[in-house]
């Protein structure tokens, strides 16, 4: 069962890509004074992006961090399509993170075999201490899409015929995406209002699936709230 903690609303996407930025610092400081480490999986899409670009001048030791992604789509690794590259223009290329610390999907070998080099990582990973995710039109997280069916026991799914194009990916599932510390969403835009409304009233969306031991927050903009 999911928990939301917090529907944490700004007016402008700015203001909630500074925000989640903080939280993101907040919850590294502490996780590495805690744990001696901190396991971030990033979001891919577009919204999070200025996220990523305002942590590069943040006070992170990326000495102790790993990076994994919540999915990727199944093109070629240096393709500017790709989250992988989104996240390396934006952050990866601008902090001091040892290179092995960084856990790319290989999407660019399929999405069965991908999958299953990346599950292993995953596995090993477990569990995560904060994971990021942003939210489809469709109400869809990382890439599980509504109406799509995957076995529940996996880690990292194999996609096929996903409606946001690449139609292949790799995708974390709900169970792995959910075995996280903490849990925030980053949702902006009035194309997401729709869906946003469907949530709230309990419609069982990929969203609505994803239920982490602490609950989750809503980082969101008024244009996508519909305040
Ligand atoms: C992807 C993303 C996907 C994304 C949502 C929102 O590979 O497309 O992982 O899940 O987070 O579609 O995308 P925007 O942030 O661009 O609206």
């Amino acid at each position: 069962m999911q928990t939301i903690n917090h529907w944490l609303s700004f007016e402008t996407p700015e203001a909630v890509a500074t925000a989640v930025c903080h939280e993101i610092v907040r919850q590294a400081q502490q996780s590495i004074a805690e744990r001696g480490c901190f396991k971030l999986v990033l979001a891919g899409g577009s919204t999070p992006k200025l996220a990523y670009s305002l942590l590069v001048q943040q006070p992170v030791d990326w000495s102790k961090c790993f990076i994994f992604f919540g999915d990727e789509r199944c093109l070629p690794i240096d393709d500017p399509d790709r989250n992988s590259v989104m996240a390396q223009q934006a952050l990866l290329s601008h902090i001091d993170i040892p290179a092995q610390q960084v856990f790319i999907i290989p999407a660019e070998l399929g999405n069965v075999e991908g999958a299953k080099l990346y599950e292993q990582q995953v596995i090993d990973a477990q569990t995560f201490d904060l994971v990021l995710l942003g939210m489809g039109e469709d109400g869809h997280i990382a890439s599980l899409f509504p109406s799509h069916e995957h076995a529940e026991t996996e880690f990292v799914h194999p996609v096929y015929n996903a409606p946001k194009p690449p139609a292949d990916r790799i995708t974390l599932s709900a169970k792995a995406l959910s075995n996280s510390r903490e849990l925030i969403f980053i949702i902006t835009g009035m194309g997401k209002q729709a869906m946003i409304k469907q949530w709230q009233s309990g419609v069982q969306l990929p969203v609505s699936t994803i239920a982490p031991i602490n609950g989750v927050d809503v980082y969101i903009d008024k244009a996508a709230l519909g305040d």
